[in-house]
């Protein structure tokens, strides 16, 4: 049995690590799922809860994952199920810690997916290939064909671009994950994310030096900047508010999957945490609220109107994104130019990510399986090609949808709070702050202390409990899902329950192997 200490792979520069994290972060949750998520929730009233959700929530469990991913890869681990084993030496702990593997797993398969549509739109921006003088019924017809979900805009637009698209995504993301950490995912992070910045930033500019020539719109860029930051106390006492922020808390900055564990689990045993772990939170809350708060909804408020603007975002999750901002772009002057930097940012921010959400997997496949690293990449990228088969081809009865619900919320919320008691409890509030300050670069203010062992875990509780009380059973019954579509939904459950319980096998064979082996795990 090879000697699991030996040859992990490291980051290689300090400024290469800070990227990478931030890249993992900075996503199309930033520039996709904020903007939609903030118009749902009523713009000024979604943002207090953010913020208090990003102090109390965010930030320590940034940290807390940040400091079990470098104790992990001191140990020569770097996932959940033998991290958690080592925190709480308990028999069930290992199969608790799958879910740092499931969950990233379960959300890379539709993600990656939506990156290929933000590569494909690239493609069709720069060529322009969308309806000329598109209305919003227009580019959604588009938006349906590209998707396979209609025919009848033409041939370009179709299932079958869709699926090009999507294998030059994987293909993409498999080089990169078979080059591993530093010569990988640190190269593209270091070329990527500078470029995203000036993208985004040449992007709000022009925004916010707007005035549509001629004709005038009807509303203005500063109405839909007033939208966001006017502090709206009306909607506190609402929780599904509360709960939207808390989810897009932890989507955007990737915590609850295990992906930033596995990425610090690749730092150096002093490397300091306090410090670079804040730093990339607060780049990812900048790319979101001043970059992504900044592009989709003041120009598509200026353009279509705040009620208008609300309802695009409210009727699906991606028509801000692929509907709305095309047809916006080309009225622009040089229009071409803008809409190609938007979906090229768009790719950037996502292939960074997906590459960050599919490390947990490949560190699981090397570490514990004992595969190379190509051999895991490959293996990978087949796995998620095959899963994603069906969402494709299920989009409209809402196969992704209930993906995204269980893993990429729901699951998140579960996972952050088990590992939160686990470090601050099982593990030992006392020890975890050791941990945290080994190393560090600042000193953490104190009170993180108490917000860790208490606070976050109580809120954390809260939010579970609320959800069950409130909306769990509607939830599981399907009660709100169509006729016709429970089947698919069921569909996804099932496969969703078969990526859990493929990986559960494969710990308990591993462990048991290591067992007869006599190897200390
Ligand atoms: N944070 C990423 C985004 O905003 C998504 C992500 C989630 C990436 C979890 C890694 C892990 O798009």
């Amino acid at each position: 049995m090879t000697n699991p200490l030996k040859g992990r792979e490291q980051w290689a520069t300090r400024i290469g690590l800070i990227l990478a994290m931030a890249g993992n972060a900075v996503g199309l949750g930033n520039f996709l799922r904020f903007p939609t998520q903030a118009a749902r929730n009523g713009g000024g009233a979604f943002m207090i809860p953010y913020f208090v959700s990003l102090l109390l929530l965010g930030i320590p469990l940034m940290w807390v994952e940040w400091s079990i991913g470098r104790y992990g890869g001191r140990h020569g681990q770097g996932t959940a199920p033998g991290i958690f084993q080592r925190l709480w030496r308990h028999p069930v702990a290992k199969y608790v810690g799958v879910l740092g593997v499931m969950l990233p797993l379960a959300i890379v398969i539709y993600y990656t997916y939506i990156e290929s549509w933000t590569l494909a739109y690239s493609f069709f921006s720069v060529t322009q290939a969308f309806p000329d003088s598109a209305t919003l019924e227009g580019m959604g017809n588009f938006l349906h064909s590209y998707q396979g979900i209609s025919t009848g805009a033409g041939p370009f637009p179709s299932i079958l671009t869709a699926y090009i698209f999507f294998l030059i995504t994987i293909t993409l993301n498999v080089i990169i994950l078979s080059r591993g950490i530093a010569r990988g995912i640190e190269l593209l992070a270091k070329i990527a994310m500078p470029i995203l910045f000036i993208f985004a930033i040449i992007l709000v500019i022009r925004i916010f030096t707007l005035d549509f020539a001629t004709p005038p719109p009807p509303h203005s860029v500063s109405e839909g900047i007033g939208f966001i930051w006017n502090p709206d106390y009306s909607r506190l006492s609402d929780s599904s508010v509360w709960l939207a922020a808390a989810g897009q808390v932890f989507f955007t900055l990737s915590i609850g999957t295990g992906s930033i564990i596995t990425y610090a689990s690749y730092l150096r045993a002093q490397d300091d945490i306090a410090l670079t772990g804040l730093t990339t939170s607060m780049t990812n809350t900048f790319c979101e609220v001043i970059l992504g708060g900044s592009i989709a909804i003041p120009v598509a408020v200026a353009y279509f109107g705040l009620t208008q603007t609300q309802g695009i975002a409210e009727e699906g999750s991606f028509n801000l994104a692929f509907q709305a901002m095309p047809i916006i772009f080309q009225k622009l002057p040089a229009g071409t130019l803008f809409g190609s930097l938007w979906f090229l940012l768009l790719f950037f921010a996502g292939i960074t990510s997906s590459v960050a959400l599919a490390t947990p997997a490949m560190a699981f496949l090397q570490d514990e399986l004992g595969m190379t690293r190509r051999k895991a990449a490959i293996g990978l990228g087949v796995l998620m090609f095959v899963c994603c088969q069906p969402i494709i081809f299920f989009l409209q009865y809402g196969f992704m949808d209930e993906f995204d619900f269980w893993a990429g919320t729901f699951g998140l919320v579960v996972f952050c709070f088990i590992e939160v008691l686990l470090f601050g409890w099982v593990f030992g509030m006392d020890k975890a702050w050791q941990e945290l300050n080994l190393g560090a670069e600042i000193r953490v203010p104190k009170i993180f202390y108490y917000i860790i062992k208490y606070v976050t875990p109580l809120f954390l509780g809260t939010l579970l409990v609320t959800w069950f009380y409130q909306d769990a059973w509607g939830i599981l019954i399907l009660r709100d899902v169509p006729e016709g579509y429970g089947l698919y939904r069921l569909g996804a459950r099932a496969l969703m329950a078969m990526l859990f319980i493929g990986l559960v096998f494969l710990v308990w064979k591993t462990w048991k192997g290591r067992k007869e082996n006599h190897v200390d795990a």
